[in-house]
């Protein structure tokens, strides 16, 4: 199952979902890839990796169709394995403005490796890029991390049915497997609020998982570790791991409804 995790707008905690979600589903002996697709390379520095690395990374696979398999790391993680990201992702949609079937250059790049992995993860940069449309016609299911605002909810119903035209356009079958709302915070008087309007509005797509806001998984990825590897008991890591346990149901009833 590919998941792309991906919002247009900024630090809404896609990387930190990426990130734990890949980390959780891991810990529970599943074998899982994060391919990192932000110039930022947020994700690559959150699980550790070193950004001075020689070796080839998701741009050099993209670009250049440089071996998948070679620029693939395993992580300090047992099961979970990462296509490093790069400052280069960012000229990708330069790099690429002439070629054909350009929405389709990751989907054809990972082809090689999806039976080696139960779960592959993307991490996108904050726009509706080339890149972001190549996740979007890679992978499965998409989730969506939404911080708890009256803005945030207003950009998400338009983001949604842009979505939804890119899809129809470009013919892919990618489903919105969850609006995951995070960085909640009930301390804020509008939070609860917000979420009743969110849950209202959107229903089922909501996850139930609340990603509450929670520092420890800002010093996590400071200190280059998964919540699970920095501190296994804090609120985040609980979140997380309910994150994994509610998306691997959502795949699984997807499939059922598939069949
Ligand atoms: N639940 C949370 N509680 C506290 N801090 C959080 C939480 N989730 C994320 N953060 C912090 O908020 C910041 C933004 O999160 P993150 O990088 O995951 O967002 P993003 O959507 O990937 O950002 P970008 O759009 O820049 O890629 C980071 O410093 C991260 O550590
Ligand atoms: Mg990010």
């Amino acid at each position: 199952m590919m998941i792309a995790v991906f919002n247009n707008k900024g630090g809404v905690g896609k990387t930190t979902s990426a990130v734990n979600l890949c980390a959780a589903l891991a810990g529970k002996r599943e074998k899982a890839l994060l391919v990192d697709l932000d110039g930022q390379a947020s994700a690559s520095l959150h699980l550790g990796h070193n950004r001075h690395s020689e070796l080839p990374t998701a741009a050099d696979v993209l670009v250049h169709n440089a071996d998948i398999r070679q620029a693939i790391v395993e992580t300090e993680i047992p099961h979970l394995s990462l296509l490093p990201g790069s400052r280069t992702l960012a000229n990708f949609d330069l790099e690429m403005a002439g070629r054909l079937a350009r929405e389709q250059i990751l989907k054809k790049r990972l082809a090689p490796v999806l039976p080696d992995y139960d779960w592959i993860v993307l991490d996108c940069p904050p726009a509706l890029s080339l890149l972001t449309l190549n996740a979007l016609v890679a992978s499965d299911q998409y989730l969506v991390p939404v911080t708890p605002g009256y803005l945030a909810l207003e950009g998400l119903a338009g983001l949604l049915k842009e979505i939804e035209r890119i899809q129809q356009e470009l013919e892919t079958p990618g489903d919105l497997l969850g609006i995951v709302p995070t960085m909640v915070d009930y301390r804020n008087r509008l939070t609860g609020e917000v979420l009743e309007m969110l849950r209202q509005h959107f229903g089922k797509l909501v996850t139930q998982t609340e990603i509450r806001i929670n520092v420890r998984l800002a010093e996590a990825s400071s200190f280059g570790q998964s919540i699970f590897d920095y501190d296994k008991k804090c609120q985040g890591a609980l979140n997380y791991q309910a994150l994994a346990k509610e998306v691997k149901k959502r795949c699984r009833a997807r499939k059922t409804v598939a069949a």
